[in-house]
């Protein structure tokens, strides 16, 4: 079967599961879809940057786990604009050969390890009143860059427009909570899934938060597996499978967990017959080259994955 592919960043995916439900399923992605700022990154980093910029500030400091695609995405998004960037990264030691925190240095990141007790203490409020008395020249951006923000930028986003016509629903991998939350509010006629990726007890409050006039979304949070970066064979299959028939790369920890999940509850029916779904790829394919560097896919998955077509 063939996939439309009418313009730059959306793809009709086609597949007779969604023939047999009635369904049309649409996904969005950037054009260049392995760069580090693509999908929800650049969306969150715009008003932070600018904020920056704005108030003459040196740059943005940030936090992430060492293998973080916000980490990476705020280095380079720093460097492309001549700022600073500070990385606080959770982790007792930095490894100089995680090709993630290779990526941040390489853009000029100033990278600082965080003890996991230390690292726990990033939203209290007395703790970033000290770091922001620390580094009184750099905007402080919370994990994963949501933040009123960041949810601002990402709200921007149109994805109820299709190529096909108006989707009812948006699905998008869930993780710091921000994404979901800015589609909600920048889409008010489309109801926005969100797959949690994490398992995280506060994250539906954590939405809330962010978008308190919005009730056009719901969080589902029986597809996290064993947690946050965790995948088994099946799910790296499901990937490899993707790219295959589509020629679309997701990774299993972000997007390919939320795609498979969404082919999943498809096949439950809990999508009306007749409708229209967007599936916002969120990027961060960088976070390939770390599951690979950490053994946890083959070099062949690897090559797979990110060979150009
Ligand atoms: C690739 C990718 N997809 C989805 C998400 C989840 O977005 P959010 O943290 O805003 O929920 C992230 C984290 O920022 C991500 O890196």
């Amino acid at each position: 079967m063939m996939n439309k592919k009418p313009a730059n960043n959306w793809q009709q995916i086609c597949d007779p599961l969604f023939d047999r439900h009635q369904l049309r399923l649409w996904l969005y992605q950037a054009a260049q879809p392995f760069d580090a700022l693509s999908g929800n990154k650049q969306l969150k980093l715009h008003y932070p940057l600018k904020m920056a910029q704005k108030q003459g500030q040196k740059g943005i400091l940030t936090f992430g786990g060492a293998f973080s695609n916000h980490l990476a995405a705020t280095a380079i998004a720093c460097e492309q604009l001549s700022m600073a960037s500070i990385g606080l990264v959770r982790t007792d030691q930095l490894d100089t050969e995680n090709p993630t925190l290779q990526q941040c240095h390489a853009s000029g990141m100033q990278l600082l390890p965080l003890s996991r007790t230390e690292y726990r203490l990033r939203n209290h409020p007395d703790w970033l009143a000290q770091l922001q008395q620390q580094y009184p020249d750099f905007v402080i951006v919370p994990e994963g860059g949501s933040s009123e923000l960041g949810v601002q930028g990402v709200s921007e986003l149109n994805l109820t427009s299709t190529p096909d016509g108006n989707s009812q629903f948006i699905v998008s991998a869930s993780g710091s909570g921000g994404t979901i939350a800015g589609l909600a509010l920048g889409n008010p006629n489309a109801q926005v899934v969100g797959i949690a990726v994490v398992k995280d007890v506060t994250l539906q409050q954590k939405v809330k938060h962010f978008c308190q006039q919005a009730n056009n979304w719901q969080l589902i949070t029986g597809y996290t597996g064993k947690g946050y970066g965790r995948f088994d064979a099946k799910l790296l299959q499901f990937c490899l499978d993707f790219r295959q028939r589509h020629q679309i790369t997701l990774e299993p920890v972000y997007t390919g967990k939320a795609m498979s999940a969404l082919y999943q509850l498809i096949a439950a029916g809990i999508f009306p017959r007749g409708s229209t779904l967007t599936f916002f790829h969120t990027g961060g394919l960088q976070g390939l080259a770390g599951l690979r560097y950490r053994g946890l896919i083959a070099e062949a998955d690897y090559k797979a994955l990110t060979a150009s077509d």
